[in-house]
């Protein structure tokens, strides 16, 4: 008798590794379920469950606010629940490895997020668990945060296809999704980083089979007439010498003088936590161009549809 044909699982890693139409239906998905949940109450459940009697585990070696309780609600609010671990509670602190961890929760649960600086731990984890495994930040990419960006953009200025993105500050793994999504989704996006933090060379390389990423060291120069502006902390989870980056962050802050040479109705964006007065000031973020709080609002929405993607 033939061996049983495995079935790989719908991991949600990075979105290079995903064709645009898919990330194209999965966001369409996110704002069919947003809309769909106006007037109820946020812990009612939506009207189709994919999640019905399923249970995520979300693994955090990490801090998280958005991550942390935007998972939890798209799992109740899908039919499931979520169950919350840490790594330093786990037997992965004392050495059990990443395998055989993936092999034990592939036996309990039906999906896996995790946040873990360390991403080839979490290719590790996907490549021995027959369960979806869903990157909630590592080093190396933010890929959920992102859809939640695309999203937020499409709302306000409708297809993101052909418009102009500028990225403003550190070469950190938010800005390697961003570069992810351009060319998934076609948009142009403008880089300005200091020369000290050189944008790793694989995601460059990646970059350069399309001429929608270009890389710069002037904030200007990026963000001139472009229809969203988008910064991030300039110390990042895992990140040492902290005095010297915010050093020779400086010369990046996205203040009004900066927002004011973009197009007249940019959008600004930041995944947050912020750290106000050193990469936005108070005015931007506060401001009427600002969508962050939006941004922060589609992780529920995006991780939804990418929960119903992963277990469908
Ligand atoms: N943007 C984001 O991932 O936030 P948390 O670190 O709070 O999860
Ligand atoms: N670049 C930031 C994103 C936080 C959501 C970090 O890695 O800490």
């Amino acid at each position: 008798m033939n061996a049983p044909l495995k079935t790989v699982p719908r991991h949600f890693l990075d979105l290079s590794d995903h064709d645009s139409a898919t990330l194209k239906a999965i966001i369409a998905d996110a704002r069919r379920r947003k809309a769909a949940r106006t007037g109820l109450p946020k812990g009612a459940p939506d009207a189709d469950r994919p999640l019905d009697g399923r249970v995520l585990a979300m693994i955090f070696d990490k801090q998280s606010t958005r991550t942390r309780i935007s998972f939890d609600m798209a799992a109740r609010q899908l039919g499931g629940s979520a169950l919350m671990l840490t790594g330093n509670e786990m037997q992965l602190a004392r050495e059990e490895t990443i395998a055989d961890t993936a092999r034990v929760i592939s036996r309990y649960v039906d999906a896996v997020m995790i946040r873990l600086l360390d991403h080839e731990m979490v290719e590790d984890l996907a490549a021995n668990a027959t369960i979806p495994v869903i990157n909630g930040l590592t080093k190396w990419s933010h890929p959920c945060q992102i859809m939640a960006d695309i999203q937020t953009f499409e709302e306000h200025r409708g297809s993101i296809a052909g418009a102009t993105v500028a990225w403003v500050g550190d070469t950190n793994n938010v800005l390697h999704s961003f570069v992810h999504a351009a060319v998934k989704f076609g948009f142009k996006l403008k880089v300005a980083s200091p020369r000290e933090f050189p944008l790793d060379p694989e995601v460059r390389d990646w970059a350069s089979t399309s001429d929608l990423v270009s890389f710069g060291t002037d904030p200007e120069a990026a963000v001139k007439d472009a229809d969203c502006v988008v910064t991030d902390t300039w110390v990042s989870l895992g990140d040492d010498n902290a005095t010297k980056r915010r050093t020779i962050l400086k010369p990046y802050q996205v203040n009004q003088a900066l927002m004011g040479l973009a197009a007249r109705d940019a959008l600004f964006m930041h995944c947050l936590p912020a750290h106000r007065g050193e990469e936005v000031v108070d005015a931007v973020i506060d401001g009427p161009q600002s969508v962050v709080f939006d941004e922060a609002e589609n992780r529920l929405h995006a991780q939804k549809a990418i929960l119903a993607w992963a277990l469908s």
